[in-house]
């Protein structure tokens, strides 16, 4: 959601927090802001609206090594400048740059302006500024990082916050509570940033830094420790750096119009790194080394939960459907923003399954930490390594699908699928499938990659039937059994970015009431499977036909000449893995009625990439 920076070096840190902030755009926002140090005053500029026109408020002459700057995405008081981050104390001493949402902010607020200071934003950050400057007039003598840890045992909420003292100019102190923070460590330059996206091109090697953690940071040097330690380390390097693997280039859109139509054309390639190393041939099985537990232990799982968010829960329940088939063991999934508020009776024989593309989604990283604290066995499926999800259910799969930019997930989700296929292939080979099933599994995986390659090459077919159905104002998605989450996906992917209205629905219900809804200007988007459903999807498709709805048919069957105003072709490969091929064509559908509506189409409105808020 929103974005941190921090730098603090040789360099002229303003355009390193400019440049870091145009690469968090991304994440969603109405605001930007940036402070630094010069000529011994905090030079605040802040603005609503986009990094570009930040940029175009910075005075030039401002020359500084240390600064700090910001994106937001409103959540206490409307996008406009003042509320714009970074905030200061009174004095103008303290900058802080905040992401989350502190719960107690008001009464923060309201004990603040009774002890008679002006609060000039309608932010919950403002009051971090003032509580922090607080400090310092307990305790003139007070290092950063005490300050900063007093002021937050003040404070409920999630954080990642980001200060900046001009009585300590040559260092940042940063702290973590549920909003992620990374550092960045360079040649006596050092960045802080919420995504390794604004520092990648400076640095590999990173700290990522845990919840309840803080870490001072200079120029050659940084220290982490923990929010409750009463001594304060000093000194050294508590916490040793790791090395990302993402390339500055994986954040640039190179010769593409937008991140989306880019994730969408990368994923044969992403979904060759996703099985690479992990289907086996000899025992036809997979290695999935990040999953603990040996074949007795898998065996002893009686029930498999998905457990994500949004798209994330739509592949969940691919996945879920990929298990029973596979594996013949109950599997279901649930949105982990319903689980983490139900009180869930958490069973120890399920094995439980966190999906998330970023690994900061709040719901889902709060399901995790239901189960941990009731004795669930949970493992993460996550794309983003050094992630809080990854990193609190301690092993898992990662879906190796490179940095994912636009809102609209697209490459990620691909390959939460195929690791849901290789997780149920190897449950279902330490059980009853077959060594031939597994050998046909295992084949039909190594295949998709290719069959994903002739569905990118076929867009322009796509776009075509897009643009041709764009005009509709509403839209039914349709299938049934493997095909009914791919339906729901694709009418998340149609609404999120065209904001055309899509509902999905399981053709079997079709006939218990929204048949009403059928009329001439409600196009149906139809999966029909070539699988034993095959007949039952062509009666469904005549049932909408009989009531003057338009059918657009994404197959891969052979369907009768005529049944559908249109078709979309699917490669045929094992039935099983049909939906990993049928999610395609339906992103780049979603993606020319959007383009064709002229929307922006990474940064859909009212949406951000990450939800880290509640
Ligand atoms: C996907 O297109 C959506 N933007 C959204 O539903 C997303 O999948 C969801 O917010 C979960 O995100 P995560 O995978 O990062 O946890």
């Amino acid at each position: 959601m929103c974005g941190i920076v921090g730098y603090v070096g040789r360099r002229d840190a303003i355009p390193v927090l400019l440049e870091g902030l145009r690469s968090l755009e991304y994440r969603g926002y109405d605001s930007a802001g940036l402070a630094v140090i010069y000529r011994n005053r905090l030079q605040v500029t802040k603005t609503a609206g986009r990094v570009q026109d930040l940029r175009a408020k910075v005075n030039d002459r401002i020359k500084a090594n240390i600064g700090i700057g910001h994106t937001r995405w409103a959540t206490h008081g409307e996008p406009n400048d003042i509320n714009a981050h970074p905030h200061t104390d009174t004095a103008a001493r303290i900058a802080v740059v905040h992401n989350g949402i502190i719960e107690n902010a008001e009464q923060l607020r309201a004990g603040l302006a009774k002890r008679g200071v002006t609060l000039v934003s309608d932010t919950d950050t403002e009051a971090l500024a003032h509580l922090i400057a607080a400090e310092f007039a307990h305790d003139e003598q007070a290092s950063l990082e005490d300050a900063v840890r007093r002021a937050l045992r003040h404070v409920e909420g999630t954080y990642g916050l980001l200060v900046l003292d001009l009585q300590h100019p040559g260092e940042l102190v940063v702290a973590r509570n549920g909003s992620p923070i990374v550092l960045g460590i360079g040649q006596s330059e050092m960045f802080v940033a919420s995504d390794v996206a604004a520092l990648v091109r400076y640095t590999k090697q990173v700290v990522y830094l845990d919840d309840a953690e803080v870490a001072t940071v200079h120029a050659t040097d940084y220290h982490t420790a923990g929010l409750d330690d009463s001594v304060r380390h000093t000194g050294g390097s508590s916490k040793e750096p790791t090395t990302v693997e993402a390339e500055a280039g994986d954040y640039e859109l190179g010769a593409y119009e937008d991140f989306m139509r880019k994730e969408i054309h990368e994923q044969p390639e992403a979904l060759r790194r996703a099985l690479r190393g992990r289907l086996d041939d000899r025992f036809a099985t997979a290695k999935l080394g990040g999953i603990d537990l040996d074949a007795r232990q898998l065996r002893g799982i009686r029930q498999v939960k998905f457990l994500g968010c949004g798209s994330a829960y739509y592949a969940g329940q691919m996945g879920a459907v990929l298990v029973e088939e596979l594996a013949r063991i109950p599997s279901d999934a649930e949105p982990a923003s319903e689980f983490r508020y139900r009180n869930p009776v958490v069973d120890p024989d399920t094995l439980y399954v966190a999906v998330s593309q970023s690994g900061e989604t709040l719901d889902t990283l709060m399901a995790v930490q239901e189960l941990r604290r009731k004795g669930g066995q949970v493992i993460g499926t996550v794309n983003v390594v050094g992630s809080a999800i990854g990193r609190e259910c301690g092993h898992g799969v990662f879906l190796h699908a490179g940095p994912e930019i636009a809102v609209a997930s697209t490459k990620a989700l691909t390959n939460m699928e195929a690791t849901f296929a290789m997780l149920a292939l190897l449950l279902g080979r330490v059980r009853d499938m077959s060594t031939a099933t597994g050998q046909r599994i295992v084949a039909g995986l190594r295949a998709m990659p290719d069959h994903l390659e002739a569905i990118l090459a076929a867009e322009e077919q796509i776009a075509e039937t897009a643009r041709r159905f764009a005009g509709a104002d509403h839209m039914f998605f349709i299938g049934r059994v493997r095909g009914w989450p791919v339906a729901r996906e694709g009418a998340q992917k149609l609404k999120e970015i065209s904001y055309v209205h899509a509902e999905a629905y399981q053709a079997s219900e079709l006939k218990h009431g929204p048949l009403a809804l059928i009329n001439q200007s409600m196009p149906s988007v139809i999966i029909v499977p070539a699988d034993e459903l095959l007949t039952k999807n062509i009666s469904t498709i005549e049932q909408i036909k009989a009531r003057g709805g338009p059918v657009i048919a994404v197959t891969n069957a052979d369907l009768p000449a005529d049944l559908a105003d249109a078709v979309i072709t699917v490669p045929r490969g094992e039935p099983e893995l049909d939906p990993l091929l049928f999610n395609v064509p339906l992103q780049l559908f979603a993606y020319h009625t959007a383009a064709k509506l002229g929307r922006d189409i990474d940064k859909p409105r009212n949406l951000a990439k990450s939800v880290t808020v509640e």
